[in-house]
Formats: structure tokens, C-alpha cells, sequence
């Protein structure tokens, strides 16, 4: 049997997504947080409209709906009390299990009502991430990206950043490779060679894939002018909706795996979380790899936040494509096969 829908989650006001297309993405894993942010505060998130709150209870992290069954207040208003989350408004008490153990207000032999309860989602921790299903149980598992784990690989997390812009529209560009040579000359992108050699995208159940060869321009650090081309390897695997590894692979070994996960917080709002592996330079400080990935991601995020339509157009006949966007069409149709009609905004 079905799940039932989530829509009546939304505040009528806050409702950006078609109530269809939400539920069939709220049946997938998102990260709503970095595992290292959920310390002694609750944290106040929005996923596909919902607000949530995130804490850290008794047995783990803990993913609610950021709204207290007394008087409506938030709770990530509110504050931890070691592994109790209280809220603001009357000081009444809940457990990570969503159990409110507490009512101030009146005495302690009233049974409290087994109606205060926080509505809880799944959560779990993988990749250094949280993780949640607001519309269980979850299509898909959460992505397995087992070169994370590695012996020989650092890690690094880049800060999150919030997208003014639809999440499919942020993934597609990231698996955009046409664009590399045009938005990216500020880094490492190669003006003189922006042809693309045909690829193919392999379509298997939970992943997209292709591998493409690129004249990377390796610039030392940013913005330097000039710059060795190094033929790179640059091998995409996209587990729909929203999650993405590019492998860039050197002739030489190196190898820096980058991870994209968008997140959406709304229709046209998107929280990406973004992660590096590195198997070279692991002694060094990550600082300078970040600001490279974040200013590689300052030159796209303008042209991605002015797109028009807004919404990724699913119907293929919406625009124009030629042979380097093979892998943006296979990402369109796999939207539609899962469900999407595209038509995101209510
Ligand atoms: S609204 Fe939360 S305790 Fe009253
Ligand atoms: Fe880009």
C-alpha cells in the first residue's frame, strides 16, 4: 500500500512543490545536515516544504517536524537539556524518541497525554551526513560511496551552500559538461577545446553513469592565469534524484573524488552539501582545496540561479539539446520514470 502523502506536513503559505512530485521525492533519502553541526542545539531545516528540527537524543540524531503538539511553537526555537530537547513556548520535554517525558506546567503524577508527541522521520548517519525519508519506506538505499572509506584518502567536507535555484536544475549542471569550457575558465575549465567527443551514459537501476576526457587546465591555484593541460578523467556516477560522485582521475594517480548532494528545502531553494576525497597531498591543510571547490562553485551557481524556467523541463521538447547533453537527457527520463511530472511548483 501507498504511504500516505505528506502534504498535510506543509503550512499552506510555505507550499512550493505540486503535492505529487513532493511525495514521490519526500520516498527518497536527503541530507539534512552535516553530522558534525547536530551538536548542543537543536537545528531548524526545511526539506520538500516541511520545517524540521534536528537534535541529537538519547540513541542518536534525531529528525522531527519543527512543531510542538501543544501550542504549534517550534521547537528549534527551543534547546537541548543534555538529550532532551525542550521547547521555548511552556518548557515541555522531548525524548529523541519523540516521547514527551515533561510538562512543567502541571504536576508530575498527571500522566502526560500520549498525544505530545514530536512526528518523527528516520534518520541516519552515512558519509558524515544525516540523512532522512520524510515519506518512508525509501525507494532507494542511501548512496553507497565505498571510496570514502578508503585507507590512503582524506576527506575533506566543503561548507554547505544554499542555492537559490531547483534542485535538479543544480544536479544537471553539475553533470553538465559542455559548460566546462565556458564557466569555468577562472579555473579550470579550457576555452581553447570546448568540443565534447561522444559519450555514453550507462543506465543501470539506481545510478547514471559516463566517463569523459577533459584538457583540464591545471591551474596551481585559482585565478592564476595560464596554467598546464592535463588530460583528466572525469567519471560521473549520479544516483537520482539529487546525489552525484565525479571522479577526476590524473594521468599520474591522483585522484579527487567530489560528492554533490542537493538537497530541497523548497521548489526553488536548495541546500548542497558537498564532499572531497583526495588519495594525494594528505598531510596538507584542506583550506586551499575548499576555496578552489567553492569558487569552482561560485562560477556556476549565478548562471544556475538565472536559468529559465526555473524547473527543470522534463519533457524533452521544452528545449534544445545536442550530443554532450546525453547525460542530462538520460537524468531527465530518469526523473520521469521515477514518477516526476515536472511540473514542480504548485
Ligand atoms: S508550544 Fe511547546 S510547550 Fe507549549
Ligand atoms: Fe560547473
Amino acid at each position: 500500500m501507498e504511504p500516505p502523502s505528506i502534504a498535510e506536513l506543509v503550512r499552506p503559505n510555505e507550499v512550493t512543490f505540486a503535492a505529487h512530485d513532493r511525495d514521490v521525492l519526500a520516498s527518497f533519502w536527503h541530507p539534512v545536515a552535516l553530522a558534525s553541526e547536530v551538536a548542543d542545539k537543536p537545528l531548524s531545516r526545511r526539506l520538500l516544504d516541511v520545517r524540521l528540527v534536528v537534535f541529537r537524543g538519547e540513541d542518536g540524531i534525531c529528525v522531527a517536524r519543527d512543531l510542538c503538539a501543544h501550542r504549534g511553537a517550534s521547537l528549534s526555537r527551543g534547546w537541548m537539556d543534555g538529550c532532551t530537547l525542550v521547547c521555548a513556548y511552556h518548557g515541555f520535554r522531548y525524548s529523541g524518541t519523540g516521547a514527551c517525558t515533561g510538562v512543567p506546567a502541571q504536576d508530575a503524577s498527571i500522566p502526560i497525554s500520549q498525544k505530545l508527541r514530536l512526528r518523527t522521520f528516520p534518520a541516519v548517519v552515512r558519509h558524515g551526513l544525516v540523512w532522512t525519508c520524510l515519506r518512508p519506506p525509501a525507494r532507494a538505499p542511501v548512496p553507497e560511496w565505498p571510496d570514502l572509506a578508503l585507507t590512503g584518502r582524506q576527506t575533506i567536507e566543503v561548507p554547505v551552500s544554499l542555492w537559490r535555484a531547483a534542485a535538479p536544475r543544480q544536479v544537471e549542471n553539475f553533470n553538465d559538461v559542455a559548460h566546462l569550457s565556458w564557466v569555468h575558465t577562472g579555473t579550470f575549465g579550457n576555452r581553447d577545446a570546448p568540443q565534447i567527443h561522444e559519450y555514453d551514459v550507462i543506465e543501470r537501476p539506481d545510478v547514471l553513469e559516463f566517463r569523459l576526457s577533459y584538457p583540464h587546465v591545471d591551474r596551481d591555484t585559482f585565478l592564476k592565469p595560464g596554467g598546464v593541460v592535463t588530460r583528466m578523467t572525469y567519471v560521473y556516477t549520479l544516483s537520482p534524484p539529487f546525489a552525484t560522485k565525479l571522479g577526476v582521475l590524473a594521468p599520474d594517480g591522483r585522484i579527487l573524488d567530489i560528492y554533490d548532494i542537493a538537497s530541497p528545502e523548497t521548489a526553488r531553494q536548495t541546500r548542497v552539501y558537498m564532499l572531497m576525497s583526495r588519495n594525494y597531498d594528505l598531510g596538507d591543510p584542506a583550506a586551499p582545496a575548499i576555496d578552489y571547490q567553492l569558487f569552482v562553485n561560485k562560477e556556476d551557481m549565478p548562471v544556475v540561479e538565472d536559468q529559465y524556467p526555473e524547473d527543470l523541463p522534463l519533457d524533452l521538447r521544452e528545449e534544445v539539446h545536442i550530443s554532450a547533453d546525453r547525460m542530462s537527457i538520460a537524468y531527465r527520463k530518469r526523473l520521469v520514470a521515477l514518477g516526476l511530472s515536472g511540473h514542480w511548483v504548485a
